[in-house]
């Protein structure tokens, strides 16, 4: 039997009206988590990043699936109603895992912390083709404007990946096509991270896929 989605009923509230609802992409990611449960158990992560937890949709299902292995799973948001929603969201899970939300950019003032450190990264980025002007002109785009390419705010994160990951770390990242998927890996690969497509799915208009990158150990 799959692991139950989380509870994200309390975003009905007004006070998060700016958070990203979970969506096709957001299962899809949960889709791709749970495919890869045995191995997260057999390997257990110690600290685990969600980047734009939003509703903490995704942090809440990582903690439930790693149950009871002791993680932590930080959550990030740049928006203050995502990361309230996402500790929320954690508290109702009942679980092993321990759960922190922070608000910033990325991993800002963390990153020295956490560099080489970060078991399982996460990521459903603000992939949305758009022009660059409608990043971040609100909390609402900010979860889904992603400029050219639907790149511009993944192209951020893309170079500290490598040196955010421990050695067997994990990074699942959401993308499109028009973000250009095999651009990402060839990227990656280039410094000892090695992607493929792990999970892809047709929604409306958008051909969503999960990317799985893992750092080499050597
Ligand atoms: C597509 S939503 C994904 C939400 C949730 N993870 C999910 O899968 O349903 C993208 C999230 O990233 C957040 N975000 C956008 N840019 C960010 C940045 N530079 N740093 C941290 N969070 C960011 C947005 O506020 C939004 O909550």
């Amino acid at each position: 039997m799959g692991l139950a989605t989380p509870d994200t009923r309390h975003l009905r509230d007004t006070k998060y009206s700016t958070v990203y609802e979970p969506a096709e992409d957001t299962y899809l990611l949960l889709d791709a988590l749970e495919n890869d449960q045995s191995t997260l158990h057999s390997n257990p992560p110690t600290i685990c990043v969600e980047i734009g937890s939003g509703s903490g949709c995704v942090s809440a299902f990582l903690g439930q699936l790693l149950h009871p292995t002791h993680a932590l799973i930080l959550s990030i948001d740049i928006n203050a109603a995502a990361t309230e929603a996402t500790k929320e969201t954690t508290l109702k899970t009942n679980c092993s895992t321990a759960f922190e939300q922070c608000r910033t950019r990325f991993v800002q003032s963390m990153f020295d912390r956490l560099a080489g450190g970060v078991d399982v990264l996460l990521f459903n980025p603000p992939y949305v083709v758009t022009p660059s002007e409608e990043i971040d002109v609100s909390a609402e785009a900010s979860a889904w404007a992603g400029g050219v390419d639907g790149r511009e705010v993944l192209d951020l994160l893309l170079p500290m990946v490598p040196r955010l990951l421990s050695p067997g770390g994990r990074f699942y990242l959401v993308v499109i096509e028009q973000n250009k998927p095999l651009d990402i890996i060839r990227q990656l690969a280039k410094h000892g991270v090695v992607g493929e497509r792990v999970l892809e799915r047709r929604a409306g208009i958008e051909h969503l896929s999960i990317l799985r990158f893992i750092k080499s150990t050597i």
